[in-house]
């Protein structure tokens, strides 16, 4: 780090050494019509095209209903790649494109099976793909399960003379705890556990990853990293756009279902738990699964002070006026549905008792800003108070995930001058200063290591119930009517001022977003 930020010559922006290309494969998208393919999946398979990580035996086969013809969707998917990817590389585009099978049907007509059986046959013989076959489920999560039975029922996760087969589920893997350890259990009754792949973007962004590095790869920050020295941590997702083209599934979901037992959690979890004793996936999944182990679950009474439900009515983002929730196309008109969620959690540990981890997530925000905030305790004397006109502030630690991504130390310097003041400063290190600026979804690396088997950043199933099981009590607490107020935000504020009195209730604030 160093006080004044650098400007580095572009020869001295590191690059880390490209992986190999992924091995051969197809790549089937159950749902390829849908936004997820649209926005995140196809862009991410581009940036892999174009940084040749994806190997010449490669093809895509969509499976979805739709009123689109295979060239149809060629040139749908093509014109997603080019309106999310700024100066898209054309050759790059069609030679993804050009690689897209389509089978059109329903996912319980006997035919469209029969036709991916042939697509698949067809796909091999021509790119070599070797019968590798990578299933992402990127449908409604109501049909991830009777899917994924049905691939197996189809003889289409059988791994044999080599050949490798495995699913991707995306979010949200279960409504509850329940339904999350049902469909747990139940996939294993037709695949293998090292065939499911849940998935988490936030574990594929590079700011994530880097909490691990920050931690462990550096002396410095572990001594200090306990409930010695901090006082407490913030963890925010704010988001400025509102529940987009989502409304049908947002209203049925809510910000604590669709953020918490998933992203939220992730990013508490790598910033709480202890030294793993090796990179290997067991070794990282254990130490998260025991930190969210230590987390007690809320209890009804707590629910009211330790939670607080949000819904964001009309107003102004960046100048422009936003309508409310409840007039959002999909949504009911007397919804009940949070779009912000604030909660307050302890993790009941030797390293964290006493420590208080605050979260908040909410659309239509004033900002886009995903941070990891670590406020440590004031020194234990305030030396300087005479001479001072304001006081001294806590440092703070500020892992930024996005939109930019950094570290920044915060903590008080002299203000030149023959009177003793002081003023906060920061000391800050910026990815795009040392490794340049790359576009990306977050799918890329996730995408690449699911090819190549490799399932570190993904979540294993007791990962998920922990997740869930830290949630749950707050759901039911919410249905009991504890804590289940909803508090009303203009679009473009902060949130409700009830989160805020949470705050203050600990003597405490937010950081302003
Ligand atoms: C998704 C949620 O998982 O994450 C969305 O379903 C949310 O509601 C999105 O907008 C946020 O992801 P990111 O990468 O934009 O922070």
């Amino acid at each position: 780090m160093s006080a004044a930020t650098p400007v580095l010559p572009p020869e001295a922006v590191a690059k880390s050494p490209l992986p190999r290309p992924a091995g051969p494969c197809v790549m089937v998208i159950f749902g390829i019509t849908g936004d997820l393919t649209r926005r995140l999946l196809f862009p991410a398979l581009y940036y892999l095209a174009q940084q040749k990580l994806l190997p010449e035996e490669f093809a895509v086969a969509g499976y979805a209903l739709g009123d689109l013809d295979e060239q149809g969707l060629r040139d749908k998917l093509a014109g997603d790649v080019r309106s999310a990817v700024a100066n898209a590389e054309g050759a790059v585009v069609e030679w993804l494109c050009s690689r897209v099978r389509f089978v059109c049907a329903g996912f319980d007509d006997p035919n469209g099976w029969k036709r991916l059986h042939e697509v698949l046959a067809g796909l091999d013989e021509q790119y070599h793909t070797g019968g590798n076959y990578l299933f992402y489920m990127a449908t409604l999560p109501d049909f991830f399960l009777d899917v994924a039975r049905r691939v197996g029922d189809e003889g289409l996760l059988k791994q044999e003379n080599g050949q490798w087969r495995r699913i991707i589920f995306e979010k949200p893997f279960g409504r509850d705890l329940t339904s999350a350890r049902e469909l747990n259990r139940d996939l294993v009754t037709f695949m293998r556990e090292d065939q499911v792949f849940r998935i988490d973007h936030y574990l594929g962004k590079e700011t994530v990853q880097n909490i691990l590095v920050f931690r462990f790869a550096n002396g410095i920050f572990e001594p200090i990293w306990n409930r010695r020295y901090v006082d407490h941590v913030q963890i925010t997702v704010a988001e400025t756009v509102g529940v987009e083209r989502r409304g049908g599934y947002y209203d049925h979901t809510g910000a604590l279902r669709d953020m918490a037992p998933n992203h939220l959690i992730q990013l508490l979890a790598l910033t709480a738990m202890e030294p793993p004793s090796s990179f290997s996936a067991t070794a990282l999944h254990n130490e998260q699964v025991k930190v969210l182990e230590a987390v007690p679950p809320v209890t009804p009474s707590e629910c009211k002070y330790c939670t607080v439900r949000g819904q964001y009515v009309a107003g102004v983002i960046a100048d422009n006026p936003v309508t409310g929730y409840r007039q959002e196309p999909l949504v009911s008109p007397i919804s009940q549905t949070e779009t912000y969620v604030a909660l307050k959690v302890a993790v009941d540990n030797w390293r964290w008792a006493g420590v208080p981890f605050y979260i908040r997530t909410g659309k239509r925000l004033p900002k886009r800003k995903t941070e990891i905030a670590i406020q440590f305790r004031n020194p234990p004397l305030t030396l300087f108070r005479k001479s001072r006109t304001t006081l001294p502030q806590a440092n703070r630690l500020i892992i930024s995930v996005q939109p930019d991504e950094s570290i920044r130390l915060e903590f008080d310097a002299k203000i030149p001058g023959p009177v003793v003041t002081t003023q906060q400063v920061d000391m800050r290190f910026c990815y795009a200063d040392y490794f340049g600026v790359e576009n990306r979804t977050g799918y890329e690396t996730l995408l690449y290591d699911a090819i190549v088997g490799d399932n570190s950043l993904f979540k294993r199933s007791d990962m998920i119930e922990a997740g869930w099981a830290l949630v749950q009590p707050v759901l039911d607490a919410w249905s009991t009517g504890s804590g289940r107020d909803l508090h009303f935000y203009a679009a473009g504020s902060d949130g409700p001022d009830a989160a805020d009195a949470m705050m203050e209730h600990d003597r405490r604030a937010w950081r302003p977003l």
